[in-house]
């Protein structure tokens, strides 16, 4: 008799996630052989063991949260190339013996994308990424595949750079004191760091200098409206959150577990919204 998958997402915290919400309502729709998508805490200072005590309990799969990401890339035996082109591994599968790594954040910012974004905002145009964390690395590499010009801007411009020379695909770094010399130059504008969540305030980009026609994104999906997009409404210039990418890489994970791409429903949408 074969086992009922078990999958689930590990972070350091991780009780804000709501993957589970997301993981589950597809193993209902449809009928996966599978228990409960579960949060664990795992402290990085014992990822190995923690990872391998889940594996002997029959974990199957599981997706990676912050700051586990460059972890687990380090734990997987056998990684993709995406994995391997950002250096972070946001989904882990075991399986026959092997730990598989993978990163479905490229591929789920990709799809969260409005086909006519790219073709307008990103092929061919300029696209600055603001920060340079685990959730940056995934975006640039994803604008690279879209055919877009990098920029990547950074509190600690340090990080930049190690990410510049990691990527080795062409991409500048900007100076954040230098930044209101280029935004009006850019047609594609992402927030890949924390600033907007809870109380704070992403004030890095003076909107008044942005271009009209440019295309702006927080990855941050609560609150829904972050101040960052705020701005950018105010000045009826094109924006969107994170909302799609979760559900996109979240879809990605569970098709490499279950064999079956879900359907991003407006019923799992209203569900993740109410929150
Ligand atoms: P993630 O994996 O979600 O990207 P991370 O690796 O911790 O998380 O990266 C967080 C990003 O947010 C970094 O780019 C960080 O800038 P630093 O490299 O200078 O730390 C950025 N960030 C966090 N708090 C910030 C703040 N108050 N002002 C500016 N940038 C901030």
């Amino acid at each position: 008799m074969t086992q009922s998958k078990k999958t689930g997402v590990i972070g350091f915290p991780v009780d804000h996630s709501t993957s589970p919400i997301i993981h589950n309502h597809w193993i209902k729709e449809n009928n996966i052989d599978a228990v409960n998508y579960e949060k664990i805490n795992i402290d990085p200072k014992h990822f190995e063991k923690g990872v391998r005590d889940l594996i002997e309990g029959g974990m199957s799969g599981l997706n990676v949260t912050v700051p586990l990401k460059e972890l687990a890339f380090s734990f997987a035996e056998e990684l993709t190339d995406v994995s391997k082109q950002t250096g972070a591994v946001n989904t882990l599968t075991f399986k026959e013996g092997t730990v598989f790594g993978d990163n479905t954040d490229v591929v789920g910012f990709q799809r969260s994308l409005d086909p006519e974004v790219v073709d307008q905002n990103i092929n061919n145009k300029n696209c600055l990424v603001l920060g340079a964390g685990g959730a940056a690395r995934a975006v640039i590499c994803a604008i690279h595949n879209l055919g877009g010009r990098v920029y990547i801007c950074n509190r600690t411009l340090e990080k930049a750079q190690q990410i510049q020379r990691f990527f080795q695909v062409e991409s500048e770094v900007v100076d954040q004191k230098d930044l209101g010399d280029v935004v009006g130059e850019m047609n594609f504008i992402v927030n890949t760091t924390s600033l907007g969540l809870g109380n704070t305030n992403n004030t890095m980009i003076d909107f008044i200098k942005v271009d009209r026609g440019a295309f702006v994104y927080d990855l941050i999906y609560n609150p829904k409206l972050t101040s960052f997009l705020s701005e950018a409404q105010k000045r009826n210039i094109q924006h969107q959150n994170g909302i799609k990418m979760l559900v996109e890489q979240a879809a990605e994970s569970f098709s490499i577990w279950h064999n079956i791409l879900p359907k991003n429903s407006e019923l799992l949408m209203n569900k993740l919204e109410g929150l």
